[in-house]
């Protein structure tokens, strides 16, 4: 296969539009258009983050003449899916100046990206989405949804106290604790469908981030937890925004990321939050929808649980992303797989997998479930029941019993789960 070349004329039919790989010398326009996109005007800090964060032959620009009028990029993961890893890229910076908006533009750059995509061997690409209702047409779905919870720390008792086996202790965050943690996130990255290795670069940013104006309240604090040899087996990190008007502890903690493969690690780190003095609220963004969290507590209900999309899927190369995880159960699957945008995609799979490995080719069998490529994707990483999607209306049983079926194949243990925002 060739490598994808800059196209002229995109989809949705805007003739002076062109997409194409950014050259050195448009870097920073590059990264100002994509700011501009969301109304945001980096700051000479923000644009060395980004310059150090990005892949630059994977960042594409549409431009109308020489002006860079939109912007996408991607990166080189690893991901973990069930039961191991798979090449996915993680698709990011992506925007359109508002003076250029709807006119096609996002559409040539995705179709383009999907073929670089493709090119490189990547089975699928994953983002975070700014809004809900932008990907579908290109064919993502929600793969790994998370949670936003909030609890008030006068009702946050546990069924029972944590014993870890180590010592807690409380850091200042600093970029060179990262070799200390990075264990400990790789840990649980092995475990938990949808987490993605961090580079240096990204350990730096998640430890001592250039700030946004404006936002992140509070000195960024690491609770680690050590294993009696003095090794880092868990930690959260976490901002308190203090309240000194009110008549007591009236503080709120923000968890940025709590990561333990030992569950009473991970209690103990939770508990070092709910208890700390003058905080009367801790609330975490991004957690896994199954956060054992709730289930520990002896006032369930105080726990407010908000569930967002998370992070997206695109099944690029279908087969070899299928083959690509493990199943729980051994079984076989006939799929008619329909998927418009990414014609390859688009035809009769049959899948046969199980714990020991997997394959999927095309085939001229009579197909059980009739699926868009998007709703396949959502069940990828086994969190979402095609049983629930043939009730939705977005999946087409054509035997009675196949989405059961195909649920005992797709479905996981471990929820999946992206800590990373890209
Ligand atoms: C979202 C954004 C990238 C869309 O770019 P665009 O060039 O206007 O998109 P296109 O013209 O290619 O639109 C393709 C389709 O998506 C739809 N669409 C575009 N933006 C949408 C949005 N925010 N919500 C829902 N649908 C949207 C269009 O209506 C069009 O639908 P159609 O195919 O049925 O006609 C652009 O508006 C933008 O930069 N927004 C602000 C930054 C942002 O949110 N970036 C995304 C980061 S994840």
């Amino acid at each position: 296969m060739t490598e994808p070349s800059a196209g002229r004329g995109p989809a949705g039919g805007n003739p002076g539009v062109r997409v194409r790989r950014v050259a050195p010398a448009e870097r920073e326009a590059w990264l100002r258009a994509t700011g501009l996109a969301f109304s945001e005007v980096p700051t000479t800090e923000l644009l060395e983050r980004d310059r150090r964060l990005l892949e630059w032959d994977r960042c594409l620009g549409a431009t109308v003449g020489n002006e860079i009028v939109g912007t996408a990029a991607a990166i080189t993961y690893a991901m973990t899916v069930p039961g191991g890893t798979a090449p996915v890229a993680g698709v990011t910076a992506v925007g359109v100046l508002p003076t250029h908006r709807r006119r096609g533009v996002l559409t040539a750059l995705m179709r383009r990206q999907l073929a670089d995509v493709r090119w490189r061997g990547e089975v699928a690409a994953a983002l975070w989405a700014s809004e809900s209702g932008i990907y579908e047409r290109f064919g993502y779905g929600v793969a790994a949804p998370s949670a936003a919870c909030r609890i008030a720390t006068r009702h946050s008792a546990f069924r029972a106290a944590p014993t870890p086996p180590g010592r807690l202790r409380v850091l200042a965050a600093d970029a060179g604790l990262a070799v200390r943690l990075q264990p400990a996130f790789d840990a649980v990255r092995a475990l938990v469908p949808g987490m993605v290795p961090r580079t240096a670069a990204r350990w730096a940013d998640r430890l001592a981030p250039v700030p946004h104006p404006g936002e992140a309240v509070g000195d960024l604090v690491v609770g680690v937890h050590e294993d009696p040899a003095g090794t880092v087996d868990g930690y959260v990190c976490y901002r308190v925004q203090h309240e000194w008007h009110g008549p007591g502890a009236a503080a709120i903690l923000r968890v940025e990321e709590l990561v333990a493969a030992d569950p009473e690690v991970e209690a103990a780190l939770w508990r070092l939050c709910l208890d700390l003095d003058l905080v009367a609220e801790v609330e975490a963004r991004h957690r896994p929808l199954d956060d054992p969290l709730r289930d520990r507590l002896r006032e369930p209900r105080r726990l407010r649980v908000e569930t967002r999309d998370g992070l997206w899927l695109r099944l690029v190369d279908l087969p070899a992303a299928l083959a690509a995880r493990r199943y729980a159960t051994a079984g076989r699957l006939v799929l008619r797989v329909e998927d418009p945008l990414c014609p390859w995609n688009d035809g009769v799979f049959e899948l046969e997998g199980g714990p020991d490995g997997a394959s999927c080719r095309p085939t001229r069998r009579r197909p059980v479930l009739r699926v868009p490529v998007a709703a396949l994707a959502t069940a990828y990483l086994g969190q979402t029941r095609l049983h629930t999607l043939v009730r939705a209306g977005w999946v087409a049983e054509l035997q009675p019993g196949a989405a059961a079926a195909a649920d005992r194949l797709l479905g996981w243990p471990r929820a999946p789960w992206c800590p990373d925002v890209f």
